[in-house]
């Protein structure tokens, strides 16, 4: 009987062999392997065989049925790939590869419905450097050297006299030194501060704004913004411009818009306020205009300094800052 195993081993291998068609070979196995098959009718027989025999014989006939079934599967997908090369070796059923289109970040975006919106107010664009010195982001805008306002930003130092800039604020100095008023101007850019979490993380965008000119006034200010704001977000937007303090402007002020989320009903996103800070601004100080030799009996301007990406969580509903910066596809790919 032992024997027998080995001329049915043999006879499927030959016939496994001369198989043509993956028909063929789903027919073999049956005859081998199936429920009524060859092998599986020795295997089911064993107990007729000699005590001593059995146990040998037993492990051989699942041997050979192991090595049939890797031998029946490999032969069909040997066939199939043949049948393949027939046709031209091209499955035109098979999903093409598929080259994504860039999109734009969504900072980039924002960045630039914030530039376009002022340039058709009549803005020019600038742009500084992102490493600054000492004079320009803070001297030149009215912080002293032992200042307390300099803690309100934390500040990446290079060495004692060069920074990464805190905040687009620089770009003003630098422009009114090169210009005679009138300066109309907007400046986007990178910032740098040493803070992280949420709501912040240590490079974000801001968009600077200044104008300086005769008789601007607060009224000019608010007039400028509340444009801005209705376009970025709509007409119905609530906007309250909040006392508040930096060293290059006199008098100051924060702006709020009402929550984008709940339209200030009040929710996680604005803490329960109803409102959202979106920006700081203020009339130039008199010291600022001095430190770039303007006429401070002639002139008068107001300046503004946004961040981009906190506008565009709220314009986008994106709930973590970070999100922006790790480089998820899928993340990416929305907007
Ligand atoms: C300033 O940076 C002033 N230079 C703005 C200014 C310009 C005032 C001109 C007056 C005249 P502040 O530190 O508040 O101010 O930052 C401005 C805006 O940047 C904030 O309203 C906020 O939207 C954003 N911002 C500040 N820190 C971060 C941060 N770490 N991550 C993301 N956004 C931030
Ligand atoms: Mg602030």
């Amino acid at each position: 009987m032992e024997k027998n195993l080995e001329q049915i081993n043999t006879a499927a291998l030959k016939e496994l062999d001369a198989a043509d068609k993956t028909k063929k070979v789903k027919e073999l196995s049956i005859k081998y392997l199936g429920r009524k098959g060859e092998l599986t009718l020795f295997l089911r027989n064993i107990s007729q065989l000699p005590p001593e025999e059995r146990p040998k014989a037993g492990q051989r006939a699942n041997q050979i049925k192991k090595e049939l079934e890797v031998r029946f599967d490999n032969k069909i997908k040997q066939l199939k790939r043949g049948a393949l090369a027939v046709k031209d070796e091209i499955d035109v059923s098979l999903p093409g590869r598929t080259q994504e289109p860039g999109t734009l970040h969504p900072i980039t975006r924002i960045t630039r419905e914030i530039c376009d919106i002022f340039i058709s107010m009549g803005f020019d664009i600038v742009e500084g450097p992102e490493v600054e010195t000492d004079y320009y982001n803070f001297e030149a805008l009215n912080f002293q050297k032992d200042h307390p306002a300099r803690d309100m930003q934390d500040t990446f130092y290079v060495s004692d006299n060069i920074v990464l800039r805190t905040h687009t604020s620089p770009t003003q100095p630098r422009v009114m030194e090169k210009q005679d008023p009138p300066v109309r101007i907007i400046a986007p850019g990178k910032v740098y501060r040493c803070d992280s979490d949420l709501t912040h993380t240590p490079m974000f965008h801001q968009v600077e704004g200044l104008l300086v000119d005769k008789n601007v006034s607060f009224g000019d200010l608010k007039g400028t913004l509340t444009t801005f704001i209705h376009r970025m977000f709509g007409s119905k937007t609530m906007l309250r411009f909040r006392p508040s303090y930096f060293p290059f402007t006199e008098p100051s002020a924060e702006v709020d818009i009402s929550c984008v989320m709940c339209h200030g009903k009040g929710c996680r996103i604005c803490s329960k306020t109803g409102w959202l800070e979106i920006l700081g601004s203020g009339m130039v100080h008199p010291a600022v205009l001095e430190n770039v030799n303007y006429d401070t009996s002639r002139y008068t301007g107001f300046a503004f300094g946004m961040g981009v990406d906190r506008i565009a969580m709220l314009k986008y509903g994106i709930d973590d800052i970070r999100k922006y910066f790790e480089n998820d596809f899928r993340f990416l790919s929305q907007f």
